[in-house]
């Protein structure tokens, strides 16, 4: 089987995978966060693709990703903290969750048949030349098979899905490391349905009212993409090492003896770039485990955690 294509995101190679897009097929790339698995968010046959090449379930839905506020104006319906959020992080590390407008494009596959989308506008001059090139919205979750750990550099995207994506457009490594921060806009009260590139702190400060984390509160709408076992490694992840047993490998934080550091120096901005690419340098067959260092539960630190519990989190078996 032929092998997926990487291209130096060139004007050349953008407009080539534009083309591609507008055709129905599949393009990876660059965001400031992760590599996402990009597809015409209005095209129910591109959409379908990305669930396939991904493995993921179709109840969970896809971000679609804009260049312009009138672009997410024509998908969604923003209310006033939206235009508010909008406003101080896009481009940015940001996804809102907004009632879904009645003649908007996407389509009903890309968002599992929910009345909200969730939309962003990405910070990488890469990803916005090439949804306005393609002139439509793309669907893209990060561009990893479903369950595995996200990719944040081109060569992670073909590893992973190989054949699977014909082209990979390649920006180097991401800026951010993690995936955006997802806010639920579309119910009575603001909720956070995932940490990430942008600090919940920061968001809060914003809006002037604390985010209620809907793993947290009962009422509040749940993030169908937020299972318990991803991230994962195939070696097992144990949390908050303060010792490494023999056989195992410490990923670490602070100033510890580590066979890889995420911040030597403690900073969570550097651990969090590191985190995804760490994980998987460590993952070589032979080891019996990963043991990670504790990780502050503040800014970054929250979406760090969150995808450290659920790379330690036990392993369906689907
Ligand atoms: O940084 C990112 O967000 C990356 C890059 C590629 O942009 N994308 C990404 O996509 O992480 P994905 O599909 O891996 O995560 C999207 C998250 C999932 O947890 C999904 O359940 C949630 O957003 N989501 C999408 N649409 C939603 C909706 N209408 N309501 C609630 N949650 C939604
Ligand atoms: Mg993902």
């Amino acid at each position: 089987m032929p092998d997926s294509k990487i291209l130096a995101a060139t004007p050349d190679a953008v407009a080539e995978a534009a083309e591609a897009l507008r055709d129905g097929r599949l393009v990876a790339f660059p965001t400031e966060t992760v590599y996402g698995l990009g597809g015409d968010a209005t095209c129910d046959r591109a959409v379908a693709a990305i669930f396939e090449a991904k493995g993921r379930p179709s109840f969970n839905p896809l971000i679609a990703h804009v260049a312009s506020m009138e672009q997410a104006e024509s998908l969604v319906e923003l209310n006033p903290d939206a235009h508010r959020l909008a406003a101080r992080f896009w481009p940015g590390p940001l996804t809102l969750v907004l009632p879904r407008r009645a003649d908007s494009k996407v389509s009903l596959l890309a968002s599992a048949g929910l009345d909200s989308i969730a939309v962003r506008m990405p910070d990488h001059p890469v990803a916005l030349a090439l949804i306005e090139a393609a002139g439509r919205p793309l669907a893209a979750p990060s561009a990893n098979r479903s369950g595995a750990v996200s990719p944040t550099t081109a060569q992670h995207v073909a590893a992973c899905l190989g054949e699977r994506v014909s082209l990979i457009l390649d920006g180097g490594p991401c800026r951010v490391g993690v995936e955006s921060t997802v806010v639920d806009l579309s119910g009575d009260r603001p909720a956070l349905l995932r940490p990430g590139g942008v600090e919940v702190e920061t968001l809060e400060a914003v809006l002037g009212l604390v985010l209620p984390h809907a793993a947290d509160s009962p009422d509040a709408p749940r993030s169908p993409g937020q299972l318990e076992s991803h991230y994962a490694p195939s070696a097992p992840v144990r949390l908050n090492a303060q010792a490494v047993e023999a056989g195992w490998a410490l990923l670490g934080f602070g100033p510890v003896a580590a066979t890889l550091n995420l911040s030597p120096s403690g900073d969570l901005e550097e651990a969090a770039a590191n985190l995804f690419a760490m994980l998987r340098a460590m993952d070589r067959p032979g080891l019996s485990g990963i043991a990670v260092s504790p990780i502050p539960e503040y800014g970054l630190g929250l979406a760090i955690n969150d995808r450290l519990r659920r790379a330690a989190a036990p392993r369906g078996t689907s």
